[in-house]
Protein backbone atom coordinates (compact mmCIF):
# COMPACT_ATOMS: atom_id res chain seq x y z
CA UNK A 1 0.00 0.00 0.00
CA UNK A 2 2.79 2.48 1.26
CA UNK A 3 4.69 1.29 -1.82
CA UNK A 4 1.97 1.75 -4.57
CA UNK A 5 1.39 5.68 -2.69
CA UNK A 6 4.94 6.16 -2.58
CA UNK A 7 5.08 4.98 -6.82
CA UNK A 8 2.09 7.28 -7.65
CA UNK A 9 3.96 10.49 -5.59
CA UNK A 10 6.94 9.97 -7.73
CA UNK A 11 5.55 9.58 -10.61
CA UNK A 12 2.97 12.73 -10.27
CA UNK A 13 6.48 14.52 -9.22
CA UNK A 14 8.11 13.19 -12.77
CA UNK A 15 4.90 14.09 -15.08
CA UNK A 16 4.74 17.63 -13.42
CA UNK A 17 8.39 18.50 -13.68
CA UNK A 18 7.86 17.06 -17.36
CA UNK A 19 4.86 19.21 -18.18
CA UNK A 20 6.84 21.72 -16.61
CA UNK A 21 10.39 21.43 -18.98
CA UNK A 22 7.96 21.34 -22.27
CA UNK A 23 6.38 25.13 -20.73
CA UNK A 24 10.06 26.24 -20.53
CA UNK A 25 10.89 24.87 -23.89
CA UNK A 26 7.98 26.23 -25.64
CA UNK A 27 9.14 29.44 -24.44
CA UNK A 28 12.47 29.35 -25.24
CA UNK A 29 11.44 28.46 -28.95
CA UNK A 30 9.16 31.42 -29.33
CA UNK A 31 12.08 33.82 -28.02
CA UNK A 32 14.28 32.26 -30.18
CA UNK A 33 11.58 32.33 -33.28
CA UNK A 34 11.29 36.46 -32.44
CA UNK A 35 15.16 36.65 -32.12
CA UNK A 36 16.12 34.92 -35.76
CA UNK A 37 12.83 37.37 -36.89
CA UNK A 38 14.62 40.32 -35.26
CA UNK A 39 18.11 39.43 -36.61
CA UNK A 40 16.88 38.44 -39.82
CA UNK A 41 14.84 42.11 -39.95
CA UNK A 42 18.37 43.90 -39.09
CA UNK A 43 20.48 41.46 -41.22
CA UNK A 44 18.24 43.13 -44.21
CA UNK A 45 18.54 46.54 -43.39
CA UNK A 46 22.08 46.53 -43.20
CA UNK A 47 22.66 45.04 -46.53
CA UNK A 48 19.77 47.42 -47.85
CA UNK A 49 21.75 50.41 -46.19
CA UNK A 50 25.07 48.91 -47.87
CA UNK A 51 24.20 48.57 -50.46
CA UNK A 52 22.49 52.16 -50.97
CA UNK A 53 25.94 53.04 -49.81
CA UNK A 54 28.32 51.89 -52.39
CA UNK A 55 26.01 52.94 -54.97
CA UNK A 56 25.92 56.21 -53.92
CA UNK A 57 29.32 56.73 -53.61
CA UNK A 58 30.08 54.98 -56.62
CA UNK A 59 27.89 57.80 -57.89
CA UNK A 60 29.39 60.94 -56.83
CA UNK A 61 33.19 59.15 -56.93
CA UNK A 62 35.19 60.58 -59.94
CA UNK A 63 37.91 58.19 -60.08
CA UNK A 64 38.12 54.26 -58.79
CA UNK A 65 40.73 55.29 -55.98
CA UNK A 66 37.97 57.74 -54.51
CA UNK A 67 35.54 55.27 -54.55
CA UNK A 68 37.29 52.55 -52.69
CA UNK A 69 38.58 54.83 -49.74
CA UNK A 70 35.38 56.24 -50.00
CA UNK A 71 33.37 53.28 -50.07
CA UNK A 72 36.08 51.74 -46.79
CA UNK A 73 35.54 54.94 -44.50
CA UNK A 74 32.21 54.19 -44.83
CA UNK A 75 31.91 50.09 -43.84
CA UNK A 76 34.54 50.60 -41.43
CA UNK A 77 32.35 53.10 -39.50
CA UNK A 78 29.64 51.77 -40.12
CA UNK A 79 31.37 48.02 -38.44
CA UNK A 80 32.70 50.31 -35.42
CA UNK A 81 28.88 51.50 -34.82
CA UNK A 82 27.63 47.90 -34.96
CA UNK A 83 30.66 47.00 -32.74
CA UNK A 84 29.77 49.38 -30.23
CA UNK A 85 26.15 48.24 -30.01
CA UNK A 86 26.90 44.90 -29.90
CA UNK A 87 29.34 45.53 -26.66
CA UNK A 88 26.29 47.74 -24.92
CA UNK A 89 23.90 44.32 -26.39
CA UNK A 90 21.60 46.75 -28.91
CA UNK A 91 20.76 48.85 -25.46
CA UNK A 92 21.56 52.04 -27.62
CA UNK A 93 24.74 54.34 -28.22
CA UNK A 94 26.12 57.18 -26.15
CA UNK A 95 26.19 60.27 -28.42
CA UNK A 96 29.94 60.59 -26.84
CA UNK A 97 30.98 57.58 -27.82
CA UNK A 98 29.47 57.88 -31.72
CA UNK A 99 31.81 61.26 -31.26
CA UNK A 100 34.83 60.06 -29.95
CA UNK A 101 34.42 56.97 -32.22
CA UNK A 102 34.42 59.58 -35.40
CA UNK A 103 36.89 61.84 -34.60
CA UNK A 104 39.28 59.69 -32.67
CA UNK A 105 41.16 59.25 -36.28
CA UNK A 106 42.27 62.82 -36.57
CA UNK A 107 42.46 63.84 -32.92
CA UNK A 108 45.66 65.67 -32.00
CA UNK A 109 45.83 67.71 -28.18
CA UNK A 110 43.15 70.30 -28.45
CA UNK A 111 41.95 70.26 -32.11
CA UNK A 112 38.66 68.87 -31.14
CA UNK A 113 36.04 69.45 -28.42
CA UNK A 114 32.97 66.69 -27.51
CA UNK A 115 30.73 68.29 -25.08
CA UNK A 116 27.11 67.37 -23.40
CA UNK A 117 24.89 65.63 -20.98
CA UNK A 118 25.02 61.69 -20.87
CA UNK A 119 22.53 61.15 -23.75
CA UNK A 120 21.91 57.38 -25.17
CA UNK A 121 20.26 57.22 -28.29
CA UNK A 122 18.21 54.33 -29.54
CA UNK A 123 20.29 51.77 -32.32
CA UNK A 124 18.15 53.16 -35.34
CA UNK A 125 18.83 56.85 -34.21
CA UNK A 126 22.31 56.56 -32.95
CA UNK A 127 23.10 54.45 -36.63
CA UNK A 128 22.18 57.66 -38.37
CA UNK A 129 23.48 59.63 -36.38
CA UNK A 130 27.25 57.82 -36.79
CA UNK A 131 27.17 58.12 -40.44
CA UNK A 132 26.48 61.50 -40.39
CA UNK A 133 28.43 62.29 -37.41
CA UNK A 134 31.09 60.27 -40.03
CA UNK A 135 30.33 62.70 -43.44
CA UNK A 136 31.00 66.14 -40.74
CA UNK A 137 34.53 63.91 -39.81
CA UNK A 138 35.71 63.03 -42.97
CA UNK A 139 34.78 66.59 -44.85
CA UNK A 140 36.87 68.45 -42.05
CA UNK A 141 39.50 66.99 -42.41
CA UNK A 142 39.20 66.57 -46.64
CA UNK A 143 37.69 69.94 -47.17
CA UNK A 144 37.63 72.03 -43.57
CA UNK A 145 39.09 72.60 -39.99
CA UNK A 146 40.88 69.35 -39.95
CA UNK A 147 43.06 70.01 -42.68
CA UNK A 148 44.81 72.44 -40.94
CA UNK A 149 47.46 72.01 -37.76
CA UNK A 150 45.57 75.55 -36.27
CA UNK A 151 41.82 74.17 -37.16
CA UNK A 152 39.01 73.14 -34.58
CA UNK A 153 36.32 70.88 -34.11
CA UNK A 154 33.78 71.30 -31.59
CA UNK A 155 30.49 69.12 -31.18
CA UNK A 156 28.35 69.96 -28.39
CA UNK A 157 24.59 68.99 -27.49
CA UNK A 158 22.03 70.11 -25.62
CA UNK A 159 18.30 70.23 -24.72
CA UNK A 160 16.37 73.36 -25.29
CA UNK A 161 13.72 73.41 -23.01
CA UNK A 162 10.02 73.62 -24.91
CA UNK A 163 7.67 74.49 -22.32
CA UNK A 164 8.36 72.65 -19.68
CA UNK A 165 9.73 69.65 -22.37
CA UNK A 166 12.71 68.76 -23.48
CA UNK A 167 10.85 67.45 -26.69
CA UNK A 168 14.13 67.14 -28.79
CA UNK A 169 17.85 66.89 -28.51
CA UNK A 170 19.85 69.61 -30.57
CA UNK A 171 23.44 68.86 -31.68
CA UNK A 172 25.21 71.33 -33.19
CA UNK A 173 29.34 70.88 -35.28
CA UNK A 174 31.49 73.96 -35.23
CA UNK A 175 34.50 74.17 -37.28
CA UNK A 176 36.89 76.95 -36.58
CA UNK A 177 40.49 77.90 -38.13
CA UNK A 178 40.61 76.08 -41.21
CA UNK A 179 40.73 77.39 -44.71
CA UNK A 180 38.33 79.85 -45.35
CA UNK A 181 34.87 78.28 -46.36
CA UNK A 182 32.61 78.72 -49.59
CA UNK A 183 29.25 77.27 -50.47
CA UNK A 184 30.42 74.42 -53.16
CA UNK A 185 29.05 74.42 -56.80
CA UNK A 186 28.71 70.83 -56.24
CA UNK A 187 27.90 68.65 -53.48
CA UNK A 188 28.57 64.75 -53.38
CA UNK A 189 26.91 62.20 -51.48
CA UNK A 190 28.56 63.48 -48.17
CA UNK A 191 25.88 66.67 -48.28
CA UNK A 192 23.06 64.05 -49.11
CA UNK A 193 23.68 62.30 -45.80
CA UNK A 194 24.24 64.91 -43.73
CA UNK A 195 21.45 66.60 -44.83
CA UNK A 196 18.71 64.00 -45.42
CA UNK A 197 19.57 60.77 -43.21
CA UNK A 198 18.15 62.91 -40.29
CA UNK A 199 15.19 64.43 -41.56
CA UNK A 200 14.16 60.73 -43.53
CA UNK A 201 14.81 58.67 -40.76
CA UNK A 202 14.50 59.89 -37.76
CA UNK A 203 11.73 62.88 -38.68
CA UNK A 204 14.56 65.58 -37.05
CA UNK A 205 15.76 68.70 -39.08
CA UNK A 206 19.27 69.51 -40.33
CA UNK A 207 20.56 73.41 -40.73
CA UNK A 208 24.20 73.12 -42.70
CA UNK A 209 25.63 76.61 -43.29
CA UNK A 210 28.61 77.00 -44.98
CA UNK A 211 30.00 80.12 -42.80
CA UNK A 212 33.36 81.98 -44.23
CA UNK A 213 35.39 81.06 -40.84
CA UNK A 214 34.06 77.29 -40.83
CA UNK A 215 31.58 75.19 -41.71
CA UNK A 216 28.65 74.58 -38.71
CA UNK A 217 25.81 72.19 -38.85
CA UNK A 218 22.75 71.82 -36.41
CA UNK A 219 21.07 68.65 -36.09
CA UNK A 220 17.63 68.26 -34.00
CA UNK A 221 16.43 64.85 -32.91
CA UNK A 222 12.84 64.57 -31.78
CA UNK A 223 13.19 63.13 -28.01
CA UNK A 224 11.89 59.59 -28.96
CA UNK A 225 15.08 58.68 -30.46
CA UNK A 226 16.61 58.64 -27.07
CA UNK A 227 16.33 56.58 -24.40
CA UNK A 228 13.55 56.82 -22.07
CA UNK A 229 15.24 56.76 -18.80
CA UNK A 230 18.12 59.16 -20.10
CA UNK A 231 15.24 61.46 -21.27
CA UNK A 232 13.31 61.11 -17.86
CA UNK A 233 16.41 62.17 -16.07
CA UNK A 234 16.60 65.48 -18.08
CA UNK A 235 13.36 66.15 -17.60
CA UNK A 236 13.34 65.99 -14.04
CA UNK A 237 17.15 67.73 -14.01
CA UNK A 238 17.36 71.41 -13.27
CA UNK A 239 17.09 73.27 -16.30
CA UNK A 240 20.02 74.92 -15.85
CA UNK A 241 22.47 71.63 -15.40
CA UNK A 242 21.03 70.35 -18.77
CA UNK A 243 22.22 73.44 -20.47
CA UNK A 244 26.53 73.04 -22.38
CA UNK A 245 28.77 74.68 -20.09
CA UNK A 246 27.25 74.11 -17.15
CA UNK A 247 27.07 71.70 -13.87
CA UNK A 248 25.94 68.51 -14.55
CA UNK A 249 27.31 67.62 -18.02
CA UNK A 250 30.36 65.34 -19.14
CA UNK A 251 33.09 67.20 -20.83
CA UNK A 252 35.18 65.04 -22.95
CA UNK A 253 38.89 66.44 -23.77
CA UNK A 254 41.68 64.97 -26.10
N1 LIG B 1 33.91 71.12 -43.58
C1 LIG B 1 33.96 71.70 -44.77
N2 LIG B 1 34.68 72.83 -44.95
C2 LIG B 1 34.76 73.42 -46.16
N3 LIG B 1 34.11 72.97 -47.28
C3 LIG B 1 33.38 71.85 -47.15
C4 LIG B 1 33.25 71.17 -45.91
N4 LIG B 1 32.46 70.11 -46.09
C5 LIG B 1 32.12 70.11 -47.38
N5 LIG B 1 32.67 71.14 -48.03
C6 LIG B 1 32.49 71.46 -49.46
O1 LIG B 1 31.30 70.84 -49.90
C7 LIG B 1 31.59 69.97 -51.00
C8 LIG B 1 30.64 68.81 -50.97
O2 LIG B 1 30.92 67.94 -49.88
P1 LIG B 1 30.45 66.43 -49.98
O3 LIG B 1 30.74 65.78 -48.69
O4 LIG B 1 29.04 66.42 -50.44
O5 LIG B 1 31.31 65.84 -51.15
P2 LIG B 1 32.82 65.39 -51.17
O6 LIG B 1 33.38 65.39 -49.78
O7 LIG B 1 33.52 66.23 -52.16
O8 LIG B 1 32.72 63.91 -51.71
P3 LIG B 1 32.02 62.67 -50.98
O9 LIG B 1 30.90 62.27 -51.88
O10 LIG B 1 33.09 61.63 -50.87
O11 LIG B 1 31.54 63.10 -49.64
C9 LIG B 1 33.03 69.61 -50.84
O12 LIG B 1 33.61 69.24 -52.08
C10 LIG B 1 33.63 70.91 -50.31
O13 LIG B 1 33.86 71.82 -51.37
MG1 LIG C 1 32.37 64.39 -48.23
Amino acid sequence: MLLTALLAFILAALFSERRHNEAVLTQSKERLQLVVAELDHRVKKVLATVSAVAANTLAASRSMEQFVSGLDGRLRSMASTHELLSQKRWRGLTLADLAQQELAPYRMSNNSEINGPEVRLTAEAGQAVAMVLHELTTNAAKHGALSRREGRVSVRWYWPLNGNAHDRLVIEWMESGGPSVKAPSRSGFGTSVIEDLIPYELGGTVDLAFACDGLRCRLEIPSDCVNRDILLAANLKDLSSARPGRGGLISYGP
